[in-house]
């Protein structure tokens, strides 16, 4: 419920802030105010009939703060579940199988005894050697319904099927999942549960089932029986399926009450959402205001006609659909970003309606040009006076201006303008000096909108030869891709969260961020404005070919132009954005219409800012090149594909937009014996090593790609797939693997080794670092690899202070150094030399057992905002203090005071323990608590304690 005299005060605050920020300039009040619509909503999980309603009686419902994801939370109505009584598994046992596709097939009476005789669930290419991509392969079998059934709809589980079926009881089709060519889609991963009606079924007796299955690419077939395991918030057979980490979501409600005073009567009131995941429809007071499918779009609603004032109750209510699978990757659910509420006079500045550009940048005088689009819903003409002021980062107004212009009743109207800055202090990644603009619009005397629109001064640009440029200086791209989902806090946006993400990225070289594969959220972008990234900003992931069953792909032609051009319109003013991509990967590229579906996203881009190039990440880059899908595009992105560097080379301006897919889990080597000597497995329990030694066959290892994208200097640098592990793709494997392996960083932060392989190669402060770990009981004489990355001369290791050797990294084409060494408890120790002189040191010690805990935030002082964050690592060391690079220990919290534990996490892929949580395992050595600040000052107490480990207590004071 909204406070009457909050409001007035927050509307006071905003005044004087307005008048303090804008020199004097502004000196009216309550032009505009923008409230923080995120407490106090009511959720429930499932589909509801008629919770839109405001009289709906929600007393039942959670309240929940906002930003908000229902799946992390196991909230989620899952729609998987169906009656066990009544669902017969039909995958185990034998099959007739047969290559070849005739639809003659599904015939009960058909006479299949020449067909080969399989036992599933298991690949076709196993039990018949079946290799071939996109083919068809036919399954039948013979089933018995128990009589005691007799009358009721049966479900059968087809298990998983690798990748399209269409399936068929007693020759009737009963299910179909993924899609048959051309308009082909996997489903490889989803559990096949389809209902038989009763009049088909045979009761105590023999039923005939008959599978259709089309393989694209992948060992084809009906590989898993499909029996659900549900460990936490994770479900086998979850039909979110791998790519969403295993994690349900379905469909879920949110409605908020409020209260607005009479004396805003005659404002225009809208509500604003950062993004909603997914499909989501929003009704005020009962009324319908829209539709909106995209997860990842900003989107607003006028609610002025539909409000009550005066003290009476409103109701906001939201539904959000997740069909799964929607998603490649965990999506999350609900309204997961921001909500605000605004509130404006008849005559305002339209959403986004601020566009500021830099035509002319030199080192003496930046020309500044402001759009600002007002709307006129005062019903009469409107004279409107717009003063603008250009504002340097110290708050010196540079140069300022007033334009007057008659709005008409009811109509937009866009203001141009245009200021010489002198001597501009340039945006950069090393220094990102922001300016903004600060905007006043008058009638009559009155100050009727105002606002403050941050911008930087700055060029750059793209070339065929010789890469990128930033204000007029070579910049490599050291850029990596990440998704959204923050670890353990699911897909609910914290600042902070992005923030340590920024600061961890930063420290080791990376400047570029991209947005794979969707629109961010706007934090991320004045996080990047501020900290000095640059950004491939990213609307989608598929266009009208799907990906996934209830993907993108369903709303394209509808909604593609009006997604592509919000996002633009909202994100245009970042100087950190220096490309739009209109899409990843996306399947049209060999399409016969490429160029004229590529062609009109590219127009829309460059209709709607000019001034920036537009790409798209192409897998298939020479497809691309042929079918004129490339041709639109300023910059052409290249997925993996090395060999493209060379054969592009010169023909366009190129950037390597996704590169790698290097996999690894933290803290896992996976040593093997082999016979007298050790070797590294790559793969081993669902773990992959640590050396850079794993990728899967598209990608390549890290190592690979930074020495192709340096051997191309033409191709203006690359993005790593990914800077952090993310909740599901946990490619290479299947459950129990829950969240991927691709991350330079776990999914709690933690660096991985190799992110002091990308440290070396792209910074040029002195850093050594070895692998691996050196607590190896029961290897002693074996040779252990271990590996140093350097950007230093020489590297010299020494095994408890006897010297292995000197080697220099200019002798290796590798980018690491590398010794055996047969292994001896104590001390490895490396020593980094330039120039002669010892620069740096790094070292690893045998730890002994487990002895206590440590606890680690990384900052004690917070924000008392209810949304700020102390991530708190908590380490398992030995009574000296060495972490225990094997420790598994279960750390138990305790907290108090005046924060909540937001998420509990330890990196491990295939750990099945919920993120909402008071305990952790730690996972070699190491787990993380994420401490939110509740809205009071104070201080947060937190303790941690395990079973047979000194406890360990820290205190965070929240501000
Ligand atoms: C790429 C794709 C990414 C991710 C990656 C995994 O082809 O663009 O979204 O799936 O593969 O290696």
């Amino acid at each position: 419920m909204l406070n009457f005299k909050r409001i007035a005060v927050t509307l006071l605050v905003i005044a004087s802030l307005i008048a303090v920020m804008t020199n004097g300039l502004v000196s009216a009040g309550e032009a505009r105010h923008t409230q923080s619509f995120d407490s106090a909503w009511r959720f429930c999980a499932g589909e509801i009939t008629g919770a839109e309603r405001p009289e709906y009686d929600d007393a039942s419902w959670l309240t929940v703060d906002v930003p908000h994801d229902w799946s992390i939370e196991g909230l989620a109505h899952s729609e998987s579940t169906v009656e066990d009584a009544a669902e017969l598994s039909v995958v185990r046992g034998e099959w007739k199988f047969n290559k070849g596709d005739d639809t003659l097939w599904k015939n009960p009476k058909l006479n299949d005894s020449s067909w080969q005789t399989v036992k599933l669930p298991e690949h076709w290419e196993e039990h018949s050697n079946y290799t071939e991509d996109n083919v068809f392969g036919w399954f039948r079998r013979e089933v018995t319904v128990p009589e005691d059934l007799r009358g009721k709809d049966i479900f059968i589980n087809v298990g998983k099927i690798d990748d399209a079926d269409e399936t068929f009881f007693n020759g009737v089709k009963v299910g179909s999942l993924g899609h048959f060519p051309p308009e082909y889609a996997t489903a490889w991963d989803v559990v096949r549960h389809y209902k038989v009606p009763h009049e088909i079924i045979h009761y105590g007796g023999k039923n005939c089932i008959a599978v259709r299955v089309f393989d694209g690419v992948g060992p084809g077939g009906i590989y898993d029986d499909g029996t659900r395991v549900t460990e936490g918030i994770f479900e086998s057979t979850s039909p979110g399926g791998s790519g969403g980490g295993y994690i349900n979501a379905g469909t879920g409600w949110y409605r908020k009450e409020f209260k607005l005073p009479g004396n805003i009567q005659g404002k225009r009131v809208f509500v604003e959402f950062d993004g909603v995941y997914m499909n989501s429809d929003v009704w005020i007071n009962g009324v319908y205001l829209g539709n909106r499918p995209y997860g990842y779009s900003s989107f607003q609603y006028e609610l002025t006609q539909h409000l009550k004032f005066n003290g009476e109750k409103n109701v906001l209510a939201v539904r959000a659909r997740v069909q799964q699978p929607c998603s490649r990757w965990y999506s999350g659910a609900g309204i997961y970003r921001h909500v605000h509420l605004i509130m404006t006079d008849p005559v305002h500045i339209t959403q986004w309606g601020m566009y500021v550009t830099t035509p002319e940048v030199t080192e003496h005088a930046a020309t500044v040009r402001v759009e600002t689009k007002i709307q006129n819903q005062s019903g009469m003409p409107q004279q409107v006076t717009l003063e603008t002021a250009v504002v340097d980062d110290a708050g010196i107004n540079v140069t300022h201006g007033s334009s007057i212009l008659t709005v008409k009743a009811d109509s937009t109207c866009v203001f141009e303008q245009s200021f010489k800055v002198p001597n501009p202090q340039l945006w950069s990644l090393e220094n990102p000096r922001l300016y903004h603009v600060e905007t006043a619009v008058r009638t009559d005397d009155r100050t009727v909108d105002a606002g403050v629109t941050p911008f930087g001064i700055r060029t750059f640009e793209f070339t065929v030869d010789k890469g990128f440029f930033l204000n007029g200086k070579h910049v490599n791209v050291k850029g990596v891709c990440d998704h959204h989902d923050m670890g353990s806090l699911g897909s609910a946006v914290h600042k902070r969260a992005i923030e340590r993400q920024l600061e961890i990225l930063k420290s080791m070289g990376c400047n570029a961020i991209r947005t794979s594969h969707n629109p961010p959220d706007p934090a991320l972008l004045d996080l990047c404005d501020r900290m000095g990234f640059v950004v491939m900003d990213e609307a989608f992931d598929e266009w009208k070919r799907p990906k996934t069953i209830y993907g993108y792909g369903r709303f394209f032609d509808e909604w593609s132009e009006r997604d592509l051009t919000d996002m633009i319109h909202r994100d245009r003013n970042h100087p950190s954005i220096i490309l739009w991509s209109i899409g990843n990967e996306i399947p049209e590229q060999d399409n016969a219409d490429a160029y004229e579906m590529s062609k009109r996203l590219s127009d829309i881009c460059h209709k709607e800012d000019p001034t920036r190039p537009v790409t798209s990440a192409c897998n298939s880059p020479a497809e691309a090149m042929k079918s004129g899908f490339s041709k639109p595009l300023d910059v052409v992105g290249i997925n993996y594909q090395l060999p493209a560097y060379q054969t592009l080379r010169g023909k366009v301006k190129l950037l390597a937009s996704e590169t790698a897919s290097a996999v690894s889990t933290r803290g896992e080597y996976n040593l093997v014996r082999d016979g007298d000597t050790l070797k590294i497995a790559r793969e081993l329990n669902n773990q992959c090593t640590s050396y850079d030694v794993d990728a899967p066959d598209w990608g390549n290892v890290a190592e690979t790609t930074l020495k192709a994208v340096k051997d191309a200097p033409w191709v203006a640098g690359e993005f790593v797939w990914t800077g952090f592990d993310y909740i599901g793709e946990p490619s290479p494997f299947p459950w129990p693997s829950a969240s991927s392996y691709f991350g330079i960083v776990d999914l709690c932060g933690f660096p991985k080794d190799r992110y002091y392989l990308y440290q070396s190669q792209w910074t040029n402060k002195p850093m050594v670092h070895i692998l691996p770990h050196w607590n190896w009981k029961g290897f002693e004489g074996q040779q252990i690899p271990v590996w140093c990355y350097s950007n230093c001369e020489s590297v010299e290791l020494f095994l408890n202070g006897k010297s292995l050797g000197e080697k220099r990294l200019i002798d290796t084409r590798d980018l690491h150094v590398v010794w055996d060494v047969p292994y001896a408890a104590g001390t490895l120790k490396a020593i980094a030399k330039r120039d002669g002189k010892i620069v740096c040191t790094d070292e690893v010690q045998t730890a002994g057992a487990p002895a206590k805990i440590v606890l680690m935030p990384d900052r004690t002082e917070i924000s008392a905002d209810g949304d700020d964050l102390s991530n708190i690592t908590i380490e398992i060391v030995d009574s000296d203090g060495r972490v225990c690079p094997n420790a598994d220990n279960l750390v138990k919290f305790r907290i108090d005071g005046t924060g909540v534990i937001a998420g509990v996490g330890n990196g491990n892929p295939i750990s099945h323990e919920n993120f909402k949580a008071s305990e952790r395992k730690a996972f070699h050595g190491l787990c993380l608590a994420v401490v939110q600040s509740k809205r009071q000052r104070g201080t947060i107490h937190l303790s941690a304690e395990s079973e047979g480990l000194q406890a360990a207590q820290v205190l965070v004071h929240t501000k």
